[in-house]
């Protein structure tokens, strides 16, 4: 922490040690060159389907611009109720356990607040999405990343966590397929999990905005085990699987007094989610299947050629199960991830994210996202291997 004397005047102290997203400040040096492929991006490069744009446009025409009820609009939580009711064969009350929110963003925010006191450790698996350290930080609780490798797949096991486990561990936060790493779990690891959750009492927060993005594995929620779901607060979304990440809308489910803590939260901070996002949504949950197995039919494509692509050029990559992003290691070359990421750019104009963005054991590795079109994709490979085989003259 810096001192009083030196720290920016205003800013609660504990920020002060929360650096910027990498991914954010890679992206400001991307932007200020020209013609640069990017495999940087964290969204669809599909515009969201069209019939799921015309509800919102036709919302609007018929002058829906109020707020809606602070859980959100009841048809768009009974279409969430039946669709996990039919995917994870879990049944969340409409009524009483289903809150709509501003992206699972939201929803990571208010379950973090809703269960963390000061002090509470929380863990989670790393290389990971930018924002859960810290979220868990904001709330003055304590982030504990378990490290995962790409030996095997970015699996966690239950084995790896009693290893971090305390009397102080409270949470633990689950995201498969994983942002950055594609991984997912088997379901004897997600059963090895879930005994681990129980055994030292622990609330899971499962993020599972990638559960349609699978290719070959079948998602297996740990919500959906017998005794979970009282102590799994499950999250979910539109950004991805919809190509929606511009409407910003998410949801959360989870045993009532769960979803009433963090209800509190969002009523007083956010009040409600967008009407014509959950107009949008509804749409996208009743209507959107056929259109979101189209983009993942060439989600798996990109997948394919990606990671046969950044083997043969000498990054050693593992297949991804699922989400849109490989995690290559980067060959042997004396550079950081950092090093390696800006000086590919400055070369050959390919922006690949370094793996230290995800977390510090993310070094040795960048993350090369596939929700970019097979030209960019083709090019931008062919790139990486002239770049590599350059490194190795040297
Ligand atoms: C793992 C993960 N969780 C949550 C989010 C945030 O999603 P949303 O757009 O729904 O806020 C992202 C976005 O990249 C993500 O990768």
């Amino acid at each position: 922490m810096k001192d009083s004397k030196s720290a920016p005047k205003f800013i609660a102290k504990h920020l002060l040690d929360i650096p910027r997203s990498g991914i954010r400040d890679f992206f400001d040096i991307v932007s200020t060159r020209k013609d640069v492929i990017s495999l940087g991006i964290g969204e669809p490069d599909f515009v969201t389907p069209w019939h799921v744009r015309e509800q919102a446009i036709f919302a609007l025409d018929r002058g829906a611009t109020s707020y809606t009820s602070n859980l959100g609009l009841l048809e768009l939580r009974k279409a969430i109720s039946k669709h996990l009711s039919k995917e994870i064969k879990v049944h969340y009350s409409p009524e009483t356990e289903i809150l709509v929110t501003v992206g699972v963003s939201e929803a990571l925010d208010l379950a973090v607040r809703a269960i963390t006191n000061p002090g509470d450790e929380v863990l989670y698996h790393e290389p990971c999405y930018v924002s859960y350290g810290p979220i868990i930080t904001f709330t003055h609780g304590v982030p504990v990343p378990v490290t995962t490798t790409s030996e095997n797949g970015f699996r966690l096991t239950r084995r790896m966590l009693e290893e971090k486990v305390t009397s102080k561990t409270r949470v633990l936060i689950l995201n498969f397929p994983t942002n950055p790493t594609g991984g997912m779990l088997t379901p004897d690891d997600v059963r090895g999990i879930a005994k681990f959750a129980v055994k030292h009492d622990l609330l899971v927060i499962t993020d599972e905005i990638y559960d349609t993005l699978v290719y070959d594995k079948k998602q297996f929620s740990i919500a959906s085990l017998p005794g979970m779901k009282e102590r799994t607060i499950y999250l979910n979304g539109f950004s991805k699987a919809y190509a929606m990440t511009g409407f910003r809308i998410g949801y959360s489910c989870a045993p009532a007094h769960i979803t009433e803590a963090m209800m509190k939260i969002h009523q007083y901070t956010m009040l409600c989610a967008p009407i014509l996002s959950q107009k949008a949504a509804l749409e996208a949950l009743n209507h959107g299947n056929t259109a979101m197995l189209e983009m993942r039919e060439e989600y798996r494509k990109r997948r394919n050629f990606i990671h046969a692509a950044l083997n043969e050029a000498g990054l050693k990559c593992h297949l991804p199960d699922g989400a849109f992003y490989a995690f290559p290691k980067i060959p042997a070359c004396g550079m950081t991830s950092k090093e390696f990421a800006l000086t590919l750019l400055d070369k050959e104009n390919v922006a690949c994210v370094p793996g230290t963005a995800f977390g510090p054991c993310g070094e040795g590795f960048i993350r090369c996202s596939y929700s970019t079109n097979m030209d960019e994709i083709k090019e931008a490979t062919k790139r990486i291997a002239r770049f590599v085989k350059g490194l190795k003259r040297r």
